[in-house]
């Protein structure tokens, strides 16, 4: 192992910079050349990256955000396209690939190595933490903590004007930013696209636990079957005569901020961890952490496999829920 680029691909997320400064200090530390590509998948395929040094990566770990960019490239799903982007990483004698991203960056990395047998390793950088083989991926703690410093502020308003809140988040596919900001805010009341969602059920519960409260909290995650924060609002609107209803969709705030200290740290780690496993002559796995362990998975089955929340939150929020 001579040289090892590394980029960053699909949605950014917090940590994302760690894991870069990681990989880098940890390859001048063996005296590999730490090689940056920009823009994910789509920088390699227009040849842009560099070589990086320690200054490159010094203050970089409190940012959120990526240094060396990234994006959702429909190029590098063509054979030309990964053609042109293989052809670059010849150019620059790389040896070994490090990808920082969610399912579609491990999927673009395996077929790459596939056609051109590189070794490659995967590192989970996405908020929805919805990747198989690890309890975290980078930056989906960040973005909890955004998510309940939001709720506690909506909270504040909702219960001046006595009103109920459907607060949509992130998670196309997945519910863990829903059910984990749920329980940590206190709402009452969760929908994920993991289950499936009953209006009139959902009716009754807001009727029995905003009796004499002062407000009421759903979270929604974007991708719940019964659609987004303003389609349930709409849903349950006719069946909820004289109540006060609101939806607030918090975005992309989501997906940016310094990360947390949880989220510095695994990136740090698996950072460091993928280049001792491309020095060790591994390729096709993905890191993960489990407790304080890190681990690995087969990118194949990271692939194949979808991260599942836990449903014993939900049993633990209806529990909770005022009657
Ligand atoms: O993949 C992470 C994610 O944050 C999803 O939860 C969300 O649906 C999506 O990205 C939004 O992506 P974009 O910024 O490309 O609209």
């Amino acid at each position: 192992m001579k040289k090892i680029a590394f980029l960053t691909s699909g949605g950014d997320s917090p940590g994302m910079n760690a894991a870069i400064r990681a990989i880098v200090k940890t390859c001048l530390h063996y005296n590999i050349t730490p090689f940056g590509i920009y823009d994910g998948y789509q920088g390699m395929i227009e040849g842009r990256g560099k070589e990086m040094t320690y200054a490159d990566v010094d203050n970089i770990i409190q940012y959120g955000g990526t240094i060396l960019g990234t994006a959702r490239s429909a190029d590098f799903k063509t054979a030309e396209g990964r053609k042109r982007a293989y052809e670059f990483l010849n150019q620059n004698q790389v040896d070994g690939l490090i990808v920082v991203g969610g399912d579609g960056t491990f999927t673009g990395a395996t077929i790459l190595s596939q056609e051109n047998n590189i070794p490659i390793i995967g590192l989970p950088g996405t908020i929805d933490n919805d990747i198989y083989g690890t309890e975290y991926t980078i930056g989906f703690d960040t973005a909890l903590n955004t998510v309940i410093d939001a709720v506690d502020k909506i909270r504040d308003t909702a219960s001046s004007h006595h009103r109920i809140f459907f607060v949509e988040v992130m998670g196309r596919d997945a519910g863990f930013i829903a059910l984990h900001t749920a329980l940590a805010s206190g709402a009452d009341s969760v929908l994920i696209p993991e289950t499936i969602t009953d209006i009139p059920k959902l009716v009754e519960e807001i009727k029995s636990h905003n009796k004499g409260r002062r407000s009421t909290i759903i979270i929604v995650a974007e991708g719940d079957d019964e659609g987004n924060a303003l389609d349930i609002l709409t849903k349950v609107k006719p069946h909820l005569d004289g109540y006060d209803l609101r939806h607030s969709v918090l975005g992309h705030i989501q997906r940016g901020g310094s990360p947390s200290a949880l989220d510095r740290k695994i990136a740090t780690r698996m950072g460091s961890y993928a280049v001792e496993l491309l020095i060790q002559n591994k390729t096709g796995l993905t890191v993960g952490v489990r407790g304080e362990q890190l681990t690995t998975c087969q990118i194949s089955e990271a692939i194949k496999e979808h991260g599942a929340p836990d449903l014993a939150y939900l049993k633990l929020i209806e529990l909770l829920r005022t009657k």
